[in-house]
């Protein structure tokens, strides 16, 4: 099952302006085929209407502790007990005081206190009313009593004022929301993985690269750090945004992700390789941009370091090696041939004649090989790909060491 596809969101909503965000909330659930149940505080339900959450969730909202009817009695203990996580958004000023005093004067703040499920807090207030030491020590109870509390974004606010409050993006919400579903199998690891394309410059505004758009990359970065992993990724040039929580570092040429990888390579206890490394630079780039004369232009190209091969010679006993390599055909002897040469101890084929694998897609279709054994896995989303790397990754550490992350 992918993504948050089947998992029962509880979604309690209070007074802030930014309600109207939760309804866009809603309707992303839904549409990743979450199911989900609506929570109004009285105070939400003043910026938008309850109707608006039925209409967007499916089923009824629910508003009143008090309410009569077979499917509202005791409303306050079952609805988190038919529910796989809570999550609160936004949470104002006022119910993070409510939570924080373990009140249950409400039907969400009775919820809260009642559930046995993971609990997901995302603050939206004015920036004075977050910075007040009343609320900063309210979070930090949240936090104390097991709840995950997102930072607020930063911008203008609906007040008018410019800086903390703003509600975190749904982006960052829905992989909160993912990690909670995640197992906690790559706790402590640290992880080096590299992304996307290099640009080799031939003048000032021109350069070689290649069609690798850094998504497998960042699947694999966000999968990791979802598993519990600490993340270093270092991207070529791609338009894609740093998932949170991961230390993004960003490199144009094969030359500099080649600098990058090999500073962080000794403390790095895995490193996986996706990126689509240039194998030529040109010898000598243009200072200036190079005119249209003559009928052609002459390139002098030389050839980069093989940045994984290199790791491979350095790799000490305890590192584990993953390459990739973009195959159309003789999959399993490439991967092989590869897998030896560069003393790798893990190799993912891509498949890159078929439309929905390797280049550019957000789908691919690997062989995962190993030096004993091979899988083929089949078509599926990068970010699944990616959680079979790491579940591979996972039996060669523990295949290797009795404490395999120590
Ligand atoms: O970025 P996407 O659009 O999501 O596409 C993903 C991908 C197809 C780019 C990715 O899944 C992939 O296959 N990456 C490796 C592509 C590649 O360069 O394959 P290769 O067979 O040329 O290289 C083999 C391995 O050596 C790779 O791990 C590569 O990172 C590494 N290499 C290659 C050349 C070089 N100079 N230094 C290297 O480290």
């Amino acid at each position: 099952m992918a993504g948050l596809q089947g998992k029962r969101i509880l979604l309690g909503v209070t007074g802030s302006i930014s309600a109207y965000k939760a309804a866009e909330w809603t309707r992303a659930l839904v549409k990743e085929e979450a199911l989900v149940q609506v929570i109004l505080t009285e105070a939400a339900e003043r910026f938008v209407p309850a109707l608006t959450f039925a209409a967007l969730a499916g089923t009824a909202v629910h508003r009143d502790m008090f309410a009569d009817g077979p499917e509202a009695l005791m409303a306050h203990i079952n609805l988190s007990r038919e529910a796989d996580a809570l999550l609160i958004a936004p949470a104002s000023a006022q119910t993070i005081a409510r939570l924080a005093a373990g009140m249950a004067d409400n039907l969400l703040s009775a919820v809260v206190l009642a559930a046995r499920i993971p609990v997901l807090v995302c603050p939206a207030m004015n920036t004075a009313m977050y910075h007040h030491p009343a609320t900063q020590k309210n979070i930090r109870r949240l936090r104390q009593f097991g709840y995950r509390v997102l930072q607020p974004g930063s911008g203008e606010l609906a007040c008018g004022e410019v800086g903390d409050g703003r509600l975190p993006e749904w982006d960052d919400a829905r992989e909160a929301l993912l990690s909670i579903f995640a197992p906690s199998d790559l706790r402590g690891l640290k992880v080096l993985i590299t992304a996307g394309p290099t640009r080799e410059a031939i003048d000032p505004v021109r350069y070689l690269s290649n069609r690798s758009s850094g998504k497998m990359g960042f699947a694999l970065a966000r999968t990791a750090m979802r598993r519990g992993a600490s993340v270093t990724l270092v991207a070529g040039p791609v338009s894609l945004t740093d998932p949170p929580g991961v230390e993004v570092i960003r490199v144009q040429s094969a030359h500099e992700m080649a600098e990058c990888v090999f500073a962080r390579a000794g403390q790095s206890r895995v490193i996986v390789k996706a990126a689509a490394v240039a194998d030529f630079a040109v010898d000598a780039p243009a200072e200036h941009k190079i005119k249209k004369s003559g009928d052609g232009l002459q390139l002098d190209l030389v050839k980069n370091i093989d940045i994984l091969a290199e790791l491979g010679s350095r790799k000490t006993a305890r590192q584990i090696l993953v390459g990739f390599a973009a195959e159309s055909r003789d999959h399993q002897q490439e991967g092989r041939r590869k897998l030896q040469d560069k003393n790798l101890d893990l190799i993912v084929v891509n498949d890159i004649l078929g439309s929905q694998s390797g280049f550019d897609v957000d789908t691919n279709q690997v062989t995962l090989i190993d030096r004993n054994s091979s899988r083929e896995v089949p078509l599926m989303s990068k970010e699944d790909t990616a959680d079979h790397i790491w579940d591979a990754v996972r039996s060669l550490l523990a295949a290797g060491e009795e404490s395999p992350f120590s």
